[in-house]
């Protein structure tokens, strides 16, 4: 009896897995949904009542319930590295004439670079172990149990032994738009695109949540040698042989012209396809070749991503309009008559400052181009003078803030008008909005909103003043929407602020020039807030990194008596005023052997030296076989050429500034 009831359920949890796989791969089911629901109810009920034979990867635990605490980090196996772009057709014969120097007869294999996020997916067994995100590229999240939501992907395949396969997770433009519907209807905020809503999905910790939402994925690499595979393109053939979805448009070529054809009639077809793609990725077939090529430190150097141009659309542009930061900058917004760009409905777009304005000879009422590239706030890049009717005027920057009314300052060599007025409410509002922010004090529950509301009532005038609300607690329950439990829960939020650390204060407290990672350096090199604040101009300058203006600008703050006084107030509210630094020695960099050559723009030579002793890098000056890294400046020469005759990995300043970016030094 017992064995008659596993074989039923091993033989449903086989109809059941075909069956997906028909429908969510081949795109071609062979029964009706009732029928499927049938073997499902069957099976349910089954593993109910016979709880010993239950599996994690049974298809009843595809359909979500778990409710996770968070994800666990996990190493990955084989780093997860990123692309080099090429942004037209001479980028790609550069790249085609590298990839000769190795294969005089490459074959190019073109997929589409689908725009969502990079899983790693384990097997072993047969069976689906873990799904891992990218993260850093070193290290990841465990997200198997959002990626089981998905169904394309098989809980159980041929293959028996271990293995790593790479693919997209995105999320099909249905879906998005479905989901963009109903989040409207609540009242919820909106995914700006597919890609930003799949990311988010990925990181529910509820997975009945990221079940509906109906994520998919493609699989396009294989990281590991696996026995008879010699080309990517048989990689490609095995996934498929093994149920994973190969994305359809992926052809070979043997020239890059005949790539370059296949690129814009792609590129024509872009909009009619079923999810977003930002690009095409082209890759040497051969493994050897790959092999032979390597990586730099970021990417493969057998492979490409041709990015499509930045999507552009034509408006109209109604006003503009002026918004005052925390530090008195006045920034001109284009209002605009509505557009869909790049999948987003746009109204809004940047102008920079006076001088952009004047210098494009922007009007209201001109037809203007706007342009979106990434995530980035959408630019109005040019005017179309030849639509003007006569009803365009031109725009004057005004005199006077539009706030508060006070005279606008602009200094000498500066683009930016400011207004000094410190009591200015857009100044002070702005300037609690950002103290409470994230990378700030990150005080949840006092957002942009709230703030402007407490402010309005009185309640918010001075950073102070936050730390005071919970004197107004009585008030604040008499406050429309507001219950016992979200008063509690904001207070206890500030409360909890005291501890965030100096870093977090010196961010928070918006001195000029000192953002997120200057907090970080100066709290780092003083400690506490006492040694900072007696901190001389020439020795803030010596402090790699910070540089005259910070320093001055650091200097000025503390010398402003009423600065002064805040910094005792927060102290004897409790606020920590001192800073524990973490040190990184594990790097990309660590143990390497590393090059630097030609001039580097952001830094000396020495200062990369000292940066990447503290990484755990050793800098040699020259190059050998022995060498891990070059990192190279503008002007490099003789280094470098022998850098890439021996095959050693190469990195510009400015992935070298990205990757050290990451790191708390
Ligand atoms: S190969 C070394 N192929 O694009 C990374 N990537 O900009 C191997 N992507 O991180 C990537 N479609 O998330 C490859 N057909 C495709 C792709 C693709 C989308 C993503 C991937 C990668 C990013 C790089």
């Amino acid at each position: 009896m017992a064995k008659d009831v596993e074989k039923r359920i091993l033989e449903l949890r086989k109809i059941l897995n075909e069956l997906s796989y028909q429908y969510y791969v081949l795109d071609k089911p062979s029964v009706s949904d009732q029928e499927y629901d049938r073997y499902m109810q069957e099976l349910q009920d089954l593993e109910n009542e016979y709880p010993q034979y239950d599996d994690p990867n049974s298809p009843t635990k595809r359909v979500g319930g778990q409710v996770l605490s968070g994800f666990k980090k996990v190493k990955h196996k084989r780093a997860m590295l990123s692309l080099a772009n090429a942004y037209n057709l001479e980028d790609l014969r550069v790249f085609d004439q590298r990839v000769k120097e190795y294969n005089p007869n490459p074959e190019y294999v073109v997929e589409l670079k689908i725009d969502g996020l990079a899983m790693s997916i384990l097997y072993n067994h047969g069976r689906f172990q873990q799904a891992v995100t990218r993260g850093d590229g070193e290290v990841g999240e465990d997200v198997s149990e959002n990626v089981k939501m998905i169904k394309s992907i098989p809980m159980e395949i041929p293959y028996q032994k271990e293995l790593e396969l790479r693919g997209e997770v995105f999320m099909p433009i249905k879906s998005f738009n479905a989901l963009n519907e109903e989040r409207a209807k609540n009242h919820e905020e909106l995914f700006a695109n597919p890609r930003n809503a799949a990311a988010g999905t990925i990181r529910q910790l509820d997975s009945g949540v990221v079940q509906k939402r109906n994520l998919d994925a493609f699989w396009y690499y294989l990281p590991m040698d696996i026995e008879g595979i010699k080309k990517h393109s048989e990689a490609l053939a095995f996934f498929k042989e093994n149920r994973f979805k190969i994305n359809p448009y992926t052809k070979i070529f043997h020239s890059i012209d005949d790539v370059y054809q296949y690129i814009l009639e792609i590129t024509e077809k872009r909009k009619s396809l079923p999810y977003d793609i930002d690009g095409m990725v082209i890759k040497e077939n051969d493994i050897e070749t790959q092999k032979i090529m390597g990586n730099t430190v970021k990417t493969p150097r057998w492979e490409i991503a041709y990015k499509f141009p930045a999507e552009e659309a034509i408006t109209k542009l109604d006003d503009i309009t002026l918004s005052v930061g925390r530090t008195g900058k006045v920034t001109p917004n284009a209002s605009l008559e509505m557009v869909r760009l790049a999948g987003t409905k746009v109204q809004a777009a940047q102008l920079h400052n006076a001088d952009y304005i004047k210098e494009k000879d922007i009007r209201i009422n001109d037809f203007v181009v706007v342009r979106k590239a990434g995530d980035i706030i959408p630019e109005v890049v040019r005017v179309l003078k030849e639509h003007r009717d006569g009803s365009q005027k031109p725009y004057h920057f005004p005199t006077d803030c539009p706030v508060c009314g006070s005279k606008l300052v602009k200094e000498k060599d500066e683009v930016d008008y400011y207004c000094v007025n410190l009591d200015c409410k857009a100044r002070v509002v702005e300037s609690l909005i950002h103290f409470a922010s994230r990378d700030a004090m990150n005080i949840d529950g006092l957002g942009d909103k709230r703030i402007e509301q407490f402010n309005q009532l009185g309640f918010l005038n001075t950073v102070e003043d936050i730390y005071l609300l919970k004197d107004k607690r009585e008030q604040l329950l008499m406050l429309e929407g507001f219950k016992e439990t979200s008063v509690d829960k904001l207070l206890k939020a500030i409360e909890d602020s005291k501890n965030n650390g100096l870093d977090c204060l010196l961010y928070g407290l918006g001195i000029r020039h000192v953002g997120k990672k200057g907090a970080k350096i100066l709290a780092d090199h003083y400690h506490n807030i006492d040694n900072l604040m007696h901190a001389k101009l020439a020795e803030l300058e010596q402090i790699p990194d910070i540089g005259n203006t910070i320093a001055c600008s650091v200097v000025d703050f503390f010398n402003d008596e009423a600065n002064e006084k805040l910094i005792e107030k927060l102290k004897q509210f409790g606020i920590k005023m001192s800073y524990e630094s973490v040190k990184t020695t594990d790097s990309i960099f660590s143990n390497k052997k590393i090059v630097l050559t030609g001039t580097l723009e952001k830094m000396t030579r020495d200062e990369a030296k000292a940066i990447l002793a503290k990484l755990g890098a050793e800098t040699t000056s020259s190059v050998s076989k022995k060498t891990d890294l070059v990192i190279y400046g503008k002007d490099a020469g003789s280094k470098y050429d022998k850098a890439e005759k021996l095959g050693v990995a190469l990195m510009d300043e400015e992935t070298f500034i990205n990757e050290l970016n990451k790191y708390e030094i």
